[in-house]
């Protein structure tokens, strides 16, 4: 694991959207895995304005979204297709066919995640996933409990994770299942980027510090990946023992 910790937390951010916009520069056809939340909204506006500064070509990109609720009609503002869409999708031109979303609505939710397995395999796999983090110490939605083994498939959503998201519900319902890739699945991407900002996520990045493959803390199962860089404001890092 590779730490950067940022002097700031828009430094932090620019560092994660440096890291992508350079990745897409060089490898113009990569498969990326991206990330929903709060935290992740800044990166992708500092993305975007890159991109917008310095054009590169996206067209070849092909995307993968790591996580989504069920029980949502399609389109539902709060949706995580709706928030890539408003964060990135529009504001780039990007196709929805350069997209892969978890597949929600399908009849039998066994089947289709086990063909969005299918899909990520004949990608290629992912190149590059960004990850945020729950408080708890989820990844996409594998929360407390989860194994390091564990593939796309339906989860059940703690109390708590329901409630941290609950300011992104219009209605403020947050449904109590979805569809998530699992640990497994993360792990198999070649590079992983998580991004932690604010003091809500210090104790969850104490724990990370301290416990390796742990499953109550989810996100301490990516330590064993050789290509994982953890980036952190100074919140975020302020209960552990770190100097820049
Ligand atoms: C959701 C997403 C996660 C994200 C987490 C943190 O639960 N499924 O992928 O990391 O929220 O969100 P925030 O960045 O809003 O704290």
């Amino acid at each position: 694991m590779r730490i950067v910790l940022s002097d700031s937390k828009s430094s932090s951010i620019d560092a994660v959207a440096t890291l992508l916009y350079d990745r897409l520069s060089v490898h113009p056809t990569s498969v990326i895995g991206l990330a929903t939340g709060k935290t992740m909204e800044p990166v992708y506006a500092a993305f975007v304005e890159m991109v917008k500064a310095n054009p590169i070509k996206l067209d070849r990109v092909f995307f993968f979204m790591l996580d989504e609720y069920l029980g949502l009609p399609d389109g539902h503002p709060s949706s995580f297709k709706a928030y890539i869409q408003t964060h990135l999708i529009k504001p780039l031109e990007l196709s929805e066919s350069q997209f892969a979303f978890p597949p929600v609505h399908a009849g039998s939710i066994h089947e289709a995640a086990e063909h969005y397995e299918l899909s990520l395999k004949e990608s290629g796999g992912i190149d590059l996933q960004l990850l945020g983090i729950g408080t708890n110490g989820h990844i996409g939605f594998n929360e407390p409990g989860s194994t390091k083994t564990s593939r796309t498939r339906l989860v059940h959503l703690t109390g708590e994770t329901q409630k941290s998201n609950q300011g992104q519900f219009v209605d403020g319902k947050v449904p109590s299942d979805a569809l998530s890739m699992g640990i497994g699945t993360i792990l198999d991407a070649k590079n992983l980027i998580m991004l932690a900002t604010g003091e809500s996520k210090a104790a969850a990045m104490k724990y990370l510090m301290n416990h390796h493959d742990d499953p109550t803390c989810p996100a301490t199962y990516l330590k064993s990946h050789s290509h994982f860089v953890l980036v952190l404001d100074p919140e975020a890092a302020s209960k552990i023992n770190l100097k820049i």
